[in-house]
């Protein structure tokens, strides 16, 4: 436990560290790379470069600082971030790498605002934090060693089969390749694929939800290729799946993790909303409540730009004509002539509140969505707009968090 003089020191120095938490950041990764350049290949180096995920390690670090007498509070979401680090397959010896560079670029940037005592009472606070994380995430790694079929770390996967779902999503089908059992996964989790890519230095790790219901009898993943846009280059990983991933490649997977999933001990009015390849952790969510919950009404919303891009579209439409408790509505943002001659889609442009309104029978139901930042803020504005709990909202980023309720 820490003493009183050490949690009044950090709590006086959390603001002046926020306040660099930029220029931290980024020192504390360089100095840590030049070091430990294996790490390279558990950082996501895109979005090193795009500098969004940068902040958010040392920005909970922070965080969870500001509230160090009182770690209970943060638990939620250390659970959550642990999930997270269970599928890059991060380990308890991890954990003192990353403080020493943390002080450091402390140390380097804060220069003569930083003294003996307040670097000591970081230290202490960054040992008291990242245990907290370890044990959590010592935990998960035994459950997921006690699971039947269950693994930690990566394993190969086969692939059995590959379904273009639209002109952008590719759906890759996976079992073990040793042929042993795997266990299920929950609706909504991910799993981290290990790309290793001829020519290229690093390995690359990326996640992907599943998008089939657990029991199966494999596993999907469906990946969008990410195009080259303005200044962002195309997506490694993406490319790579679309156009090297073939049936009979391997595939090295973590499994399943994450905490964004159905929880069926609850029967009011489910609402699964997706904008583009958001989608994935919808349509395992979508197989499993008809499996597991007849009885429960689902409102399934799909928003995507046309139907050269809309996966899936005949597998939901089946699902709905065949569970009468299913109803599916499609918005496209810029529907091709075609689409507008045939009706493909119930609503042109974006998702509104006049329009959900009209659709949905209650606000009072449980919402899972999962979509592009601004697509998620709007939705999240919404529920908002008419009183829906907290409990009751649940989302999921694809690439690094960030905000969407501010
Ligand atoms: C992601 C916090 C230690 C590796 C994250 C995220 C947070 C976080 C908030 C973002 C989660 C998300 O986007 O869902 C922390 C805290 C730590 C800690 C508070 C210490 C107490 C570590 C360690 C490693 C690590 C020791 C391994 C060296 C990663 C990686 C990601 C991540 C690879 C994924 C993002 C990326 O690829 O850039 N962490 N983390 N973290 N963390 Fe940690």
């Amino acid at each position: 436990d820490l003493d009183q003089q050490t949690i009044d020191i950090i709590k006086v120095t959390v603001p002046v560290l926020e306040k660099h938490g930029n220029e931290i950041t980024k020192v504390f990764y360089q100095r840590m790379f030049e070091n430990h350049p294996e790490l390279k290949n558990i950082f996501n180096q895109t979005n090193q470069r795009k500098g969004d995920q940068s902040k958010a390690l040392a920005g909970a670090v922070y965080a969870a600082a500001y509230h160090i007498d009182q770690l209970e509070k943060i638990l939620p979401v250390v659970k959550q971030i642990s999930q997270k680090h269970k599928s890059l397959n991060i380990r308890p010896e991890h954990y003192p790498i990353v403080g020493k560079y943390l002080l450091l670029a402390m140390k380097e940037v804060l220069g003569d605002k930083a003294n003996a005592d307040v670097l000591g009472a970081w230290e202490r606070a960054y040992g008291v934090i990242a245990s907290l994380f370890i044990e959590t995430e010592k935990e998960m790694f035994k459950e997921m060693k006690d699971t039947v079929g269950g693994w930690t770390g990566f394993r190969d996967f086969k692939v059995i089969r590959r379904v273009k779902e639209c002109d952008v999503i590719t759906s890759f089908y996976l079992v073990p390749a040793d042929n042993n059992p795997f266990p299920a996964h929950q609706a909504g989790q991910y799993i981290t694929v290990q790309a290793e890519i001829e020519g290229e230095p690093l390995v690359h790790l990326r996640q992907y939800s599943l998008s089939c219901a657990p029991g199966a009898g494999h596993y999907r993943i469906s990946v969008k290729r990410e195009d080259a846009v303005n200044d962002l280059p195309a997506g490694i990983v993406s490319n790579y799946l679309h156009d090297k991933i073939k049936i009979g490649s391997t595939l090295p997977i973590t499994a399943p993790s994450g905490d964004f999933i159905l929880d069926q001990t609850n029967d009011s009015p489910l609402v699964l909303i997706s904008g583009g390849v958001g989608l994935t952790p919808m349509m395992s969510m979508l197989g499993t409540v008809v499996k597991q919950q007849p009885e429960r009404m689902v409102y399934f919303i799909h928003a995507a730009q046309s139907s050269n891009v809309h996966a899936m579209h005949s597998a939901v439409k089946e699902i709905s004509h065949r569970y009468n408790q299913v109803s599916s509505y499609v918005i496209y943002g810029h529907p091709t002539y075609e689409d507008k001659l045939i009706k493909n889609h119930d609503k042109e442009g974006y998702i509104d509140d006049e329009w959900l309104t009209k659709i949905l029978p209650t606000y009072d139901a449980s919402f899972y969505f999962c979509g592009p930042a601004p697509f998620m803020r709007t939705v999240y504005q919404l529920l908002k707009g008419h009183q829906v709990d907290e409990s009751n909202i649940n989302y999921e980023f694809f690439g690094p968090a960030s905000s969407i309720t501010g």
